[in-house]
């Protein structure tokens, strides 16, 4: 168990790597491009970025790597979930930079109000004692290969770090999966209030 996770790890860690490295020869991404090419995803994704079925991940100013680097996951089929294995599949990746790009200059998700503001107190104490910031920004809009959490689904942020909590969902490096592990079910939950109520 201990050795398979520690092998995820290290393959994660070098084809994050090669990702880098290669990106000098890439052709620049195209954002313009990239709308045209995203129309396929508006039907789940939502006009705009901003999904308005529950569930459904926001894309809208997510960092342009992140966005691009999910979308390798689901191709190679290393992350699976909403048939989005299929979906990516169909993309080069090319493709996947222009539509990341196109995503990545969107404007952000409008911030929900609602839920106790206790939960949102104690979801924003977790994110500074856990250090969730440290990676994700300190208003979790995300950056580089980092996700945005700042405006997303309640209910996708839930299912995603319980996916992760659980090894469901791998993650390039293993941190993400150390970050989840002590969580309880109820400081998920408020951290998912307290990250869809920034702006
Ligand atoms: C049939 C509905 C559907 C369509 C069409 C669709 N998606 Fe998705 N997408 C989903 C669902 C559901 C998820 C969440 C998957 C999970 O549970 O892990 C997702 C997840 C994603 C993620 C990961 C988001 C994150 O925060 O990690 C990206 C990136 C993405 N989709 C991009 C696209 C792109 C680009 C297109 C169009 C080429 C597209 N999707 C079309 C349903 C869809
Ligand atoms: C060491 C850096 C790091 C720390 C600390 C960290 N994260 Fe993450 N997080 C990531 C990375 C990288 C990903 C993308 C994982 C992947 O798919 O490879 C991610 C993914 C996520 C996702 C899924 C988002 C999506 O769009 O699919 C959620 C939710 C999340 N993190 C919440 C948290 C919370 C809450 C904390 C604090 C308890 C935290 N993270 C701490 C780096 C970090």
């Amino acid at each position: 168990m201990m050795f398979t996770h520690r092998l995820k790890a290290i393959q994660g860690v070098a084809f994050f790597l090669t990702l880098l490295s290669c990106s000098h020869s890439w052709a620049a991404p195209d954002a313009v491009a990239g709308k045209v090419k995203a129309l396929v995803c508006t039907a789940c994704h939502g006009d705009g970025g901003v999904s308005s079925l529950p569930g459904f991940p926001h894309l809208a100013a997510q960092p342009l790597l992140s966005i691009f680097y999910q979308l390798l996951q689901f191709r190679d089929q290393r992350r699976k979930g909403g048939g989005m294995e299929a979906i990516a599949a169909t993309l080069s990746e090319q493709d996947m930079r222009d539509i990341a790009a196109y995503y990545a200059a969107l404007q952000a998700p409008p911030p929900v109000a609602g839920g106790s503001t206790d939960k949102i107190t104690l979801g924003q104490q977790i994110a500074q004692q856990q250090y969730c910031s440290s990676c994700h920004g300190a208003q979790l809009q995300g950056q580089k290969h980092v996700p945005r959490l700042a405006g997303q689904s309640s209910e996708y942020f839930v299912s995603q770090l319980r996916n992760l909590r659980s090894g469901a969902r791998a993650d390039m490096d293993g941190t993400m999966i150390s970050a989840a592990r002590s969580l309880t079910d109820e400081e998920i939950e408020a951290m998912a209030v307290y990250a869809r109520s920034l702006p």
